[in-house]
C-alpha cells in the first residue's frame, strides 16, 4: 500500500553510496520528503514523479570504470536543480563535458574548505569538511564555475547557478561537516523551492484516511510485541479503523522480567486497544531444547512464531489485512536500490515476518519512515514515553542472549540480572541516553569465594551501546560508580552469579546482541 502521495518529493538518485539512506534522512529533517531510487531510473519515470530537487549520491565507482553506474545525462535537461555528491558531482563534470581525473593520493578524512562564492549555499568562509574520493574533477563543463577549494583541491565544490546544478566533492550529509545541514537545507529550500510540509501530523491525517478507504468494513489482524515499531502501527490503525483492528500478541516465553503483563498493560489502559494474548512459552522453549546454534536458535523462533501466529489468527476468520510495520530501509533493501551483495551476518526476525500464503493484503503505513520518523509519529500519536523510549529488543528475544543451551534456569537469572541493570540504569537517568542495554548470560563457570565458602557459579555479561541507527555502534562509557553498583547488586541478589564482566566492544567488529 502506497502510504502517501506528498505533493513534494526530493529524490537521491543511489550510486551505491553506503552514505544514500543519510542524504535522505537530513532531507527529512528538513521535514521534505524525498525517495530514494536506482540511479538508472529512466528519465520519463522521473519526470512524471516531479521532483522538485535530485540530488546524485556518492559512490564507490570511477566515472571512468567500464561499468561505473551512470544516469541518463537527460537528467540535467529536465530543468529540476541538482546537487552532486562526491561520486554525484564528479558524474555531474563528466556527463556534462568536463574532465574528471584520478588524484595523485586518494582523499580521505577532514579538509578545511575555502569558499570563493556562497552561491546561495555556504554561510561561513571556511568550514572543516570530511573527504572521501580518489578521483578528482580537473576541467570544469561549461557554464560551471568553482564555488570552494582545499588546500590540495581547486574545486572542492561547482555551480551552474542559471540552472541550478550544483557539486559537492566532500560529504554534506556526515556528521564531520558540521555545515552540511546548513548546505543542504539552503539547496532545498532556496534552490529547490521546497515547503517543509512533511510532518508526522501530516502523515497521521492523510494515513487514517487511506487505510479508512483501504479497510472499508473489513478486519485488519496486526502482530505486536511491545516494540515502537509494531505498538506505533497499532496505534496508527486503531486511529484509522478502532474496533476492526485486531491485535495478537505472543508471549514466547522469551521476554523479560514481566515484560508481557506490561505490554498487555500498555496497550489495555494507555493505547486503549483490547490485546489478544497468546502464551506459547511452553511451545517455543520444547523446540529449543538443546539448541546451542545461534541461527538455528533464530530460525527456529522464526518458524514457531509464524506456527502460533496462524494458529491464532484463524480465530479471526474473517479477516482481510495483515499489517505489518516494514520500514523505509527495509523497502529500499529489498527493492534492490542499494548495490552488491551484502553478506548476512544475522537472520533477523520480527513480528512483521510473516508467510505469503495467509492470503491476506497487506497493509504496511510505516513503509515510508525512517526509525527516527517512527519515534516522532509515536510522540504525535501520543504514546506514553515508556513506548517510544523503550529499547530496541530482539524478536528472538533472550534466546539471543543466553550463550549456548536455552534452561528455564538460565533464563529466570538472565531476568533477574537484566531487570536489575535497566532499574540501576533508569535510576541514574542514563537509560535515556544509550541506544540499547542488556545482561547476557555466559555458558561458563568460575570461581569465587561468599562469605568463608567457594562459589562455582555463572557469569554474566552486561552491555550498553551508543548508536545512531544499529549499523554502527560505540560501548556506552558509563561511570564506574554506576557499573560496581550494577555488579555487586547482581552477584548479591541473584542466585547462581558470581563475576559480572562489562563489554566494551564496538560494532563493527562486532555485533550489538551476542548471538
Ligand atoms: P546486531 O546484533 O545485529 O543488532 O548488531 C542490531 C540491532 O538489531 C536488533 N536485533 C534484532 N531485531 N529481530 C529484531 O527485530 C532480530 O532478530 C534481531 N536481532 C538483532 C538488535 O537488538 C540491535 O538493536
Amino acid at each position: 500500500m502506497a502510504a502517501l502521495s506528498p505533493k513534494q518529493v526530493v529524490i537521491v538518485l543511489d550510486f551505491g553510496s553506503q552514505y544514500s539512506q543519510l542524504i535522505a534522512r537530513r532531507i527529512r529533517e528538513n521535514q521534505v520528503y524525498c525517495q530514494i531510487l536506482p540511479y538508472d531510473i529512466p528519465v520519463s519515470e522521473l519526470s512524471s514523479i516531479s521532483p522538485k530537487g535530485i540530488f546524485l549520491s556518492g559512490g564507490p565507482s570511477s566515472v571512468y570504470d567500464p561499468n561505473a553506474p551512470q544516469c541518463d545525462p537527460e537528467i540535467f535537461r529536465l530543468g529540476v536543480p541538482i546537487m552532486g555528491i562526491c561520486y554525484g558531482m564528479q558524474l555531474m563534470a563528466h556527463l556534462l563535458g568536463g574532465e574528471v581525473k584520478p588524484a595523485l593520493t586518494r582523499e580521505y578524512g577532514f579538509a578545511q574548505l575555502y569558499t570563493d562564492k556562497t552561491a546561495d549555499l555556504f554561510e561561513e568562509k571556511e568550514f572543516p569538511v570530511w573527504m572521501s574520493h580518489g578521483d578528482n574533477v580537473f576541467q570544469l563543463p561549461e557554464g560551471f564555475e568553482p564555488i570552494a577549494h582545499t588546500d590540495n583541491l581547486p574545486v572542492a565544490a561547482m555551480a551552474d547557478i542559471s540552472r541550478k546544478l550544483l557539486g559537492l566533492q566532500f560529504h554534506p550529509e556526515v556528521v564531520h561537516t558540521p555545515a552540511g545541514k546548513n548546505i543542504i537545507s539552503n539547496f532545498l529550500f532556496r534552490f529547490c523551492d521546497c515547503s517543509p510540509s512533511w510532518t508526522m501530523k501530516s502523515f497521521i491525517e492523510e494515513n487514517v484516511s487511506q487505510i479508512r478507504s483501504k479497510v472499508g468494513k473489513d478486519t485488519v489482524i496486526c502482530g505486536v510485541s511491545g516494540g515502537v515499531d509494531s505498538s506505533v502501527l497499532a496505534a496508527l490503525i486503531n486511529k484509522a479503523i478502532g474496533e476492526q483492528l485486531r491485535c495478537i500478541f505472543v508471549d514466547n516465553g522469551l521476554l523479560r522480567k514481566n515484560e508481557a503483563a506490561e505490554v498487555i498493560e500498555t496497550f489495555r489502559n494507555d493505547l486503549c486497544i483490547n490485546l489478544h494474548f497468546v502464551d506459547a512459552g511452553e511451545k517455543f522453549l520444547g523446540r529449543l531444547a538443546d539448541i546451542v546454534e545461534p541461527e538455528l536458535k533464530r530460525k527456529i523462533i522464526g518458524d514457531e512464531f509464524i506456527n502460533v501466529f496462524q494458529e491464532s489468527a484463524r480465530q479471526f476468520g474473517d479477516a482481510r489485512f495483515l499489517a505489518q510495520g516494514t520500514l523505509y530501509p527495509d523497502v529500499i533493501e529489498s527493492g534492490g536500490v542499494s548495490h552488491g551483495p551484502a553478506a548476512t551476518i544475522k537472520s533477523h526476525h520480527n513480528v512483521g515476518g510473516l508467510p505469503e500464503d495467509m492470503d491476506l493484503e497487506l497493509i504496511e503505513p510505516l513503509r515510508e519512515l525512517f526509525k527516527d520518523e517512527v519515534r516522532m509519529l509515536a510522540r504525535e500519536l501520543g504514546l506514553p514515553d515508556k513506548v517510544f523510549k523503550r529499547h530496541p529488543f530482539p524478536g528472538p528475544g533472550l534466546a539471543v542472549r543466553i550463550i549456548g543451551e536455552i534452561t528455564q534456569e538460565r533464563l529466570d537469572i538472565l531476568r533477574e540480572a537484566d531487570a536489575i541493570f535497566i532499574e540501576e540504569l533508569k535510576t541514574s537517568g542514563l537509560y535515556d541516553q544509550v541506544w540499547q542495554a542488556f545482561a547476557v548470560l555466559l555458558p561458563l563457570k568460575t570461581v569465587g569465594v561468599m562469605g568463608d565458602e567457594r562459589t562455582y557459579d555463572q557469569v554474566i555479561g552486561i552491555r550498553a551501546v551508543e548508536a545512531e541507527d544499529a549499523m554502527t555502534a560505540d560501548w556506552a562509557h558509563l561511570p564506574y560508580e554506576l557499573l560496581g553498583r550494577v555488579s555487586s547488586r547482581i552477584i548479591n541478589e541473584v542466585r547462581g552469579v558470581n563475576r559480572v564482566v562489562y563489554d566494551i566492544s564496538s560494532k563493527p567488529p562486532s555485533t550489538i546482541e551476542w548471538e
